[in-house]
């Protein structure tokens, strides 16, 4: 029997090997019955290690399902033909932002099942993996538990907290059968005028090394109480991204348009390679020595040449170098942009070492591509085989053979009281105090009278940002959570009166005795930033709105104490405003629960965040991080360092007076 499997597994691979374009599907059969009952395909068998299981399965395959394993659709792109996961034998489907079902988990959860239906519906039967972007939990799904965007985390910089939060998150995602997260974002991003500057940790490597790399963890761990099948080392699989020089493109070196002009999201990175390797790699090391069995490439370039085509990164220093076992996957549709020649692009992107294309939509074409460049040689079989094995043995480390639908039964535990605690306190932890003026903060929950304006202060939309319920984001009550207003609310004891109009119009203001007020003990103004995603939010100019600062003047004298609160997902110029504010605070985009603003604002917990982006004076400083700061004190320095952050007891910071 052994000798068969052999002789057939030779066969199957040299047929593979030298299979035509499509459409003929070469179809090895299965080996014949030899007496009594046939044995169970070794690929079958989790007692199996996972390389023989991989060998044993690569040399079945045809190469027309090795090209569909090495292709990641789009829910939207396959809703009509969910067949053609079948028909193409597509390993992979991801749902992108705002590409939703409904947006219930239940919803997501029959969505994702029936794809892996019409994938178990293939010959060999190989699973595919589902994956989608839960950047700060998983926000796709209505009801979810939403934690502070990176940013956030990067300034309460809690490894323990953040592989307790992988694991909330893991959970909620696997409570609708998705084993697989593209997450973390492991950017560096250097110039805060990047419109993913929340979605990265911080401006410092080491910062991002270290937080990345425990939500790794946690991601992967699996849960207490969890059985894993024989073999299986991953819970859900995390997805470091992007490869690499992420967050250090140049102002201007953009060339992408979408929905408006980009400045610097999928530009260039213009430095030489030791710069380039001590400011981005470092994070990547953690997260392979952590675990990570995936990882996505950038969009941007370094020196003019995409990142998705660079085999010296990609095979000889990730796969090489640093020894990554993992594969590799695009990003969307990103080796469309390596040449205006597709067939060119798929050559050099699968021969430089992705080995997973995220095509989004197009599949088809790229398939047949595939198909065309193996026929004429130009993607050598080996390449073919490495990817796929890369590919299939991360399934089995899932345990998707054995698991190919999860159905932990969990769905309860989306949004959980349990879990909303653990974003409630990464929220107070992430919030920096920067201005405090004596005895401002903590407020006393015996205020007589808080006025409370501003347009971030009553919507959880805003105070979530980009990549929740939309690619974007969405203004307005989204999902269900608790506001910074909600929070103030639930704070002040009985007796005191909380008072809100977003446009902080108090001119008819009556005191819980009804009795007219024009003064508040304390103003409190949620001013910040409209939701965005990627390089829609490049912005030339981060700063405060002028309907925002004009709020701040028009609660100056309607407060006697004035409290600020930035929602933001970077620093924002604040300068002209600050000498008019008693207290700053940089509440970044906390999520679902605002209720952490105020459990800081009322001293309940101390502020204990510190800056993880230096806080420019100008925007003329920008680009001002700590790698190109040199010796600049006094004027020339930022506003707040990288690393600042006050507590209530500390002594007001001198502001120097410049021009
Ligand atoms: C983003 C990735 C994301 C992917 C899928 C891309 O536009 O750059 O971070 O994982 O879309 O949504
Ligand atoms: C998708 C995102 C993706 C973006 C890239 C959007 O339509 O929803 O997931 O990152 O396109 O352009």
């Amino acid at each position: 029997m052994k000798r068969i499997i052999t002789v057939f597994l030779i066969a199957a691979t040299l047929l593979a090997g030298c299979a035509a374009p499509a459409p003929a599907t070469v179809t090895p059969s299965l080996p014949p019955a030899t007496g009594t009952t046939p044995a169970a395909p070794i690929y079958k068998d989790a007692s199996q290690p996972v390389s023989a299981r991989v060998d044993d399965l690569l040399g079945r395959m045809t190469l027309d399902e090795k090209i569909g394993q090495m292709t990641q659709a789009e829910t939207n792109g396959l809703t009509t033909t969910a067949d053609d996961v079948t028909a193409m034998y597509i390993g992979s489907v991801l749902s992108g932002g705002g590409s939703i079902p409904s947006n219930q988990a239940q919803d997501w959860q029959a969505l994702v099942d029936r794809f892996q239906d019409r994938a178990l519906a293939t010959r060999l039967g190989i699973p595919l993996i589902f994956g989608l972007d839960a950047v700060h939990g998983n926000a796709h799904v209505y009801g979810a538990t939403v934690f502070p965007h990176n940013i956030g985390l990067g300034a309460a910089n809690d490894p323990a907290l953040m592989e307790k939060i992988g694991q909330v998150t893991a959970a909620e995602l696997m409570a609708s059968d998705v084993p697989w997260n593209f997450a973390p974002v492991l950017a560096v991003p250097q110039d805060t005028r990047w419109g993913r500057t929340y979605e990265g940790y911080g401006e410092s490597t080491g910062l991002v090394s270290s937080l990345g790399a425990a939500y790794l963890k946690g991601l992967q761990a699996f849960p207490e109480g969890y059985t894993p099948s024989a073999g299986q080392t991953l819970f859900v699989l995390a997805t470091p991204k992007h490869f690499l020089g992420d967050g250090g493109t140049a102002y201007g070196s953009s060339k992408q348009n979408i929905i408006r002009p980009y400045l610097l999201d999928q530009g260039d990175d213009k430095m030489d390679e030791a710069t380039l390797r001590a400011l981005f790699l470092p994070p990547y090391k953690a997260a392979i020595d952590a675990g990570a069995q995936s990882i996505m490439v950038s969009f941007s370039s370094w020196n003019g040449t995409k990142m998705s085509a660079n085999k010296h990164l990609l095979t000889e220093v990730l796969k090489g170098e640093l020894g990554f076992k993992g594969f590799i996957i695009s990003d969307w549709g990103s080796i469309d942009q390596v040449s205006g020649d597709y067939y060119q692009a798929v050559v050099t992107c699968i021969n430089a070492g992705v080995d997973m294309n995220m095509v989004p939509t197009d599949y088809k074409r790229f398939i047949s591509t595939m198909q065309t460049a193996a026929a004429n040689g130009d993607i050598p079989q080996a390449r073919i085989d490495d990817a796929v094995r890369r590919i299939l043995a991360v399934k089995f480390e899932l345990g998707l053979f054995e698991h190919p639908y999860p159905k932990l039964d969990t769905l309860a535990q989306v949004g959980s009281d349990a879990h909303r605690a653990v974003a409630r306190q990464a929220v107070q932890k992430s919030l920096v105090l920067l201005k405090n003026d004596p005895k401002t903060l903590p407020l006393s929950k015996d205020t007589p009278l808080i006025f409370v304006a501003g347009q971030a202060a009553d919507d959880i939309g805003m105070q979530s940002g980009g990549w929740t319920i939309e690619w974007q984001g969405k203004t307005g009550a989204i999902d269900p959570g608790t506001t910074i207003l909600g929070g103030i609310q639930a704070a002040v004891k009985p007796g005191g009166t909380v008072l809100y109009d977003r446009s902080g119009q108090f001119d008819n203001a009556v005191d819980a005795k009804g009795k007219k007020v024009s003064v508040a003990d304390v103003g409190i103004v949620v001013v910040g930033e409209q939701p965005y995603a990627e390089g829609v939010g490049d912005s030339s100019d981060p700063g405060l709105s002028s309907v925002d600062a004009a709020l701040i003047d028009k609660l100056r004298p309607l407060s006697k104490k004035l409290v600020v609160v930035i929602v933001s997902g970077r620093p924002l110029v604040i300068t002209p405003q600050l000498s008019k504010i008693d207290a700053l605070v940089a509440a970044w985009l906390p999520g679902s629960e605002g209720q952490g603003v105020a459990d800081v604002l009322f001293g309940d917990v101390p502020f204990s965040g510190k800056l993880s982006y230096s806080w420019e004076r100008t925007n003329s400083q920008l680009p001002i991080n700590v790698n190109n700061l040199g010796s600049k004190t006094g004027c020339d320095a930022p506003l707040f360092p990288f690393g600042f952050g006050l507590g209530t007891d500390d002594p007001p910071v001198p502001i120097p007076n410049c021009p």
